[in-house]
């Protein structure tokens, strides 16, 4: 594994590497990495010649009260999950090599951000899309990995990709979770002694109302009080949002019916958490 941090050397390595015919294989992320990152590491390495993995927590994408100082941050601990999974490249830039100067162009998203986090996090969206802009012009890879962890994340990508003629393959992969059902995240570790013990109630109740719906309950505002009944009785945590749209477009629904998405964020003492849960409801007309 090469460790790179100038984006002219890595940009260089991999104009070499596509020269000589490989595929390369990609995978974004803010470091201090875990299971869920490790899934799409592993995925990355079985379809591509190259992998690269990208480590920077981007300063664009936290609004100015959010965690971006206390962050989770361990290098020494990402630098040996990425050797076990046998990547070629670890890009891990400084924020003066990403952002030199004070940023002149930044990426606007328009559509699926006016609801769920990206409502809830004015400006997010923007950042990420306009940090990917630049990896993705850095990297050129064949292929992008995002976890469905952060499923508006990956609609929103998807538009960027589509809209900016990126020629990239979006490859998004299934959330890994902990024994209980909690979404692995690096915010977790955030989480007091009690809030961990039911954090999972969480996934519990999307699960509830994922059933319900395909036992054909197809009034959106009955799923959203089931999960939050259940969220409000087994948990001491604030709900911020619970929606339901379709999936990837996030149009609002008045019957669930199609490819579907419930999801949620919950804040604890000094976590927030998102989770979500995607599936097909088959109706009569389809
Ligand atoms: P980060 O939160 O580090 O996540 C990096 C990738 O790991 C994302 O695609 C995310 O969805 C995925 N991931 C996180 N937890 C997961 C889990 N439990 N199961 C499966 N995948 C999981 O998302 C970002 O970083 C940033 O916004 C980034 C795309 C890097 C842009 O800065």
């Amino acid at each position: 594994m090469r460790i790179l941090t100038i984006a002219k050397e890595i940009q260089q390595q991999i104009l070499e590497e596509k020269k000589n015919g490989k595929s390369i294989g990609y995978v974004p992320t803010m470091g201090f990495l875990h299971e869920g990152h490790a899934s799409l590491l592993k995925k990355a390495r079985k379809e591509n010649d190259i992998v690269v993995l990208t480590i920077f927590v981007n300063p664009l994408q936290f609004g100015p009260n959010e965690d971006f100082d206390s962050y989770p941050r361990d290098i020494e601990h990402d630098e040996k999950v990425a050797q076990s999974a046998l990547i070629d490249y670890l890009f891990y830039p400084s924020i003066e090599e990403m952002y030199p100067d004070e940023v002149s162009v930044k990426v606007t998203v328009q559509h699926r951000t006016d609801v769920l986090c990206g409502r809830k996090r004015p400006g997010h969206f923007d950042g990420v899309a306009t940090v990917l802009t630049k990896f993705f012009n850095i990297i050129n890879p064949d292929k992008v990995y995002f976890g469905m962890k952060d499923a508006q994340q990956v609609a929103v990508v998807d538009g960027l990709i589509t809209d900016f003629n990126f020629d990239i393959e979006i490859m998004p992969v299934e959330t890994v979770r902990e024994e209980d059902g909690l979404a692995k995240s690096s915010r977790n570790v955030y989480l007091l002694e009690e809030e961990r013990a039911c954090a999972h109630e969480l996934y519990k109740g999307l699960n509830l109302a994922r059933e319900a719906a395909l036992h054909g309950e197809d009034n959106p505002e009955k799923l959203v009080s089931l999960i939050s009944n259940h969220i409000m009785n087994y948990t001491n945590g604030k709900i911020d949002y619970i929606e339901v749209y379709s999936y990837p477009e996030l149009k609002p629904l008045e019957k669930v019916s199609g490819n579907v998405i419930i999801a949620l964020a919950v804040q604890f003492t000094t976590a927030r958490l998102i989770d979500n849960v995607t599936f097909l409801v088959h109706n009569d007309t389809n």
